[in-house]
Parts: structure tokens; C-alpha cells; sequence
């Protein structure tokens, strides 16, 4: 099983200058618990903002310079490349833009959080609706006054 995971605002914001643009503690809490014991794949950017939480999980980044290595994650240079070195199940896609972009075709479930809120930010996920259009499960939560929908999403 092949999942995309991630959170976005109201405009489908999830990144401003190589962070995330909210610090929502159940949230991340949420993140770290579903991927736990899978393979994670990103790009360059997310692996630096998450490189301190890669102890003890199988991380697969992303980049197109053959010479270089990511200390704490096995290195690919293409996604078919990060897909043969997974050897946990399932795999979780965890961007950025361009690689949830590329892993659409690929992937069986989305697991999005919808942040019920605005941000500035420079990084957007693509427009899911026509792709993943069958609702698997959904939670609400209402922390500090913001409203967090988790949906767990998957293909007709
Ligand atoms: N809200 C959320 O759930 C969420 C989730 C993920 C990310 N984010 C946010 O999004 C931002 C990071 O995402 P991003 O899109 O800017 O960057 P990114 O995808 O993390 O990293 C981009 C880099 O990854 C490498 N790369 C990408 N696609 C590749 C491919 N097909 N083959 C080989 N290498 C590839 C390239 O590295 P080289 O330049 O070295 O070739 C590229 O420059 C941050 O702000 C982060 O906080 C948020």
C-alpha cells in the first residue's frame, strides 16, 4: 500500500520557506503516530525539516545531485528508485509539492489533515478532489479554536 500524507490550510498551503507554516501539536502528534513502522519518502526540504525525528524509521529522500548523501536516510534520485528501496509497508509519500504531484498516479490512500484556517505559504498540495474521491473515514477536532479534519481518503 502506497499512502500520501499531509496536512493543508483552507488554499491547500503547506509549506512557507522550507517549514511548515502552523506548529499544531496533534497534528504532528497524528503524523508521527500513522507513519510510525512504514517507509517515508520525501524531498530534500522536508527531510531537513524533519531529519531529527528519523531515529528508528526507514527514510527514503529524494535528490537529483548524484553526490550527495542524506546522513539518517537512504538517498534515491528518482521516485521509482525511493519505491524499490522501501522495504517497510506501507510506504508514506510526505512531499513536497512536486512528489505528491508525481506519487498521484501511484498512490492508494490520501490521509489529509484540513487545517479549517489561512496561511502565507509558498508551497501548495495539488487539487485532490478529482483523484481521490472516496471517503474512508473522517474526525473532527477542535484545538485552541481551529478546526482539524482528518480524512482518510482513497480511489473510486
Ligand atoms: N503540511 C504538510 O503536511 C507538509 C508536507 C510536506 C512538506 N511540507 C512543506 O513543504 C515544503 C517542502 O516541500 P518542497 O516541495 O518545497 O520541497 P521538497 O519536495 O521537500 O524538496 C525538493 C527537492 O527534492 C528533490 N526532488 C524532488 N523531486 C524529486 C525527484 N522526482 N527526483 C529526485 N529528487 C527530487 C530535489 O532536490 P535537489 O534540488 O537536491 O535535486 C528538490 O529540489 C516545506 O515548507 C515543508 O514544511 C508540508
Amino acid at each position: 500500500m502506497i499512502n500520501l500524507i499531509v496536512a493543508c490550510d483552507r488554499n491547500r498551503v503547506i509549506g512557507k520557506n522550507g517549514k511548515l507554516p502552523w506548529s499544531i501539536q496533534e497534528d504532528w502528534d497524528y503524523f508521527l503516530r500513522t507513519t510510525a513502522g512504514g517507509a517515508m519518502i520525501m524531498g530534500k526540504i522536508c527531510y531537513q525539516e524533519f531529519e531529527t525525528y528519523a531515529e528508528g524509521r526507514e527514510l527514503i529522500a529524494l535528490t537529483r545531485d548524484r553526490g550527495y548523501r542524506f546522513p539518517h536516510a537512504k538517498t534515491a534520485h528518482s521516485m521509482k528508485q525511493a519505491l524499490s528501496l522501501a522495504t517497510q509497508k506501507p510506504i508514506w509519500i510526505c512531499g513536497g509539492e512536486a512528489i505528491y504531484q508525481e506519487a498521484f498516479p501511484l498512490a492508494d490512500r490520501l490521509y489529509l489533515t484540513r487545517i479549517d484556517r489561512t496561511f502565507d505559504g509558498d508551497v501548495y498540495f495539488p487539487d485532490w478532489h478529482n483523484t481521490f474521491k472516496k471517503q474512508i473515514s473522517r474526525k473532527i477536532m477542535n484545538k485552541d479554536g481551529i478546526q482539524l479534519e482528518f480524512l482518510i481518503l482513497g480511489k473510486e
